[in-house]
């Protein structure tokens, strides 16, 4: 894509995880601005939901049952994709689930769980789906949904925490790759946003959406936005080519913390400490 050229209109998106949240306003955000979409999600009642809804807006839109964290129904999708519409623009990996409790009491199979949806669905999508995009021709855009919990680990959101820092690292060295050949790539990055993760998560000791917010206390400190402000703040990095999207306001505190700590780090370092003794010494 040229700098300057539309890169909604007429242009194919998928989004996974459409059929609710941050995913379906998304969804609702690329039709506006004239994209035709498919729709992506495990849920075959959320996404008939969206899939009509979009429809009946006058949008060309189709959708397509498919596990993320299954690379056979990601390649599925793309196939699918490629069939109706040809070709495909803009790739939303979204799809995401939410664990909380202690660390050390997460169950192997939560972890596992967790991962192979938010990191393994990711990558899947970049595997997937970028190759098409190179091949294409026709530049493009990737954006993989994180979280500020990718920048700034969060006690009781550990293992959630660790999925998105792989989804930032994994995005910052695609973006290195992929601006040469003039495809973008965003990593999303929010605070909390009102959505239904919270009730599709997997709690310990039964707790509920509220506890999970009061147990991470400078999460609790941020405004909780909207799906519909974090869509038009990804649209807005598409147009842009912006490669971190955040979203509150509460963001540059935690990350000028987090980023002075790592600095002071490096005052601490004692250089001569570090020299190989001398012989004989
Ligand atoms: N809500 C927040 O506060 C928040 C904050 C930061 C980041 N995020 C991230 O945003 C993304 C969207 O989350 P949301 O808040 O809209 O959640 P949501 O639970 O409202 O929507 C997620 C959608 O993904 C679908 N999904 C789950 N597992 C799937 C799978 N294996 N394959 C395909 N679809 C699957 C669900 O059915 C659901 O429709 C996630 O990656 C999440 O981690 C959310």
């Amino acid at each position: 894509m040229t700098a300057g050229t539309d890169p909604f209109t007429g242009r194919t998106a998928v989004v996974t995880g459409a059929g609710s949240g941050i995913g379906a306003a998304l969804a609702r955000e690329l039709a506006g601005r004239g994209c035709r979409l498919v729709l992506a999600d495990i849920s075959s009642v959320a996404l008939e939901a969206i899939e009509k809804e979009l429809r009946e807006s006058g949008a060309d839109a189709v959708g397509i049952l498919t596990d993320v964290s299954d690379p056979a129904d990601v390649e599925n999708l793309a196939a699918g994709a490629e069939r109706r519409f040809g070709a495909v623009h803009i790739v939303c990996n979204n799809a995401g689930i939410l664990a909380t409790g202690p660390l050390i009491e997460t169950p192997i199979e939560t972890a596992r769980g967790v991962m192979d949806v938010n990191f393994w669905g990711v990558f899947h999508g970049i595997r997937t789906f970028a190759p098409r995009l190179i091949r294409q021709g026709q530049g493009g855009h990737i954006v993989n949904s994180a979280s500020l919990t990718g920048l700034q680990g969060v006690g009781e959101l550990g293992i959630y925490s660790a999925s998105k820092f792989a989804v930032v690292g994994i995005s910052e060295a695609l973006h290195q790759e992929l601006k040469p050949l003039g495809i973008g790539v965003s990593v999303l990055c929010p605070m909390v946003v009102e959505t239904q993760i919270a009730d599709h998560a997997s709690h310990r000791r039964g707790e509920s959406a509220g506890e999970v917010v009061d147990q991470a206390p400078r999460l609790r400190q941020s405004a909780i936005k909207t799906p519909e402000h974090v869509a038009a703040q990804v649209a807005r990095a598409i147009l842009a080519r912006k490669f971190y999207i955040l979203t509150h306001e509460e963001e540059r505190g935690i990350l000028r913390d987090r980023a002075d700590r790592l600095e002071r780090a490096c005052d601490w370092l004692d250089e001569t400490a570090l020299k190989p003794r001398a012989e004989g010494a």
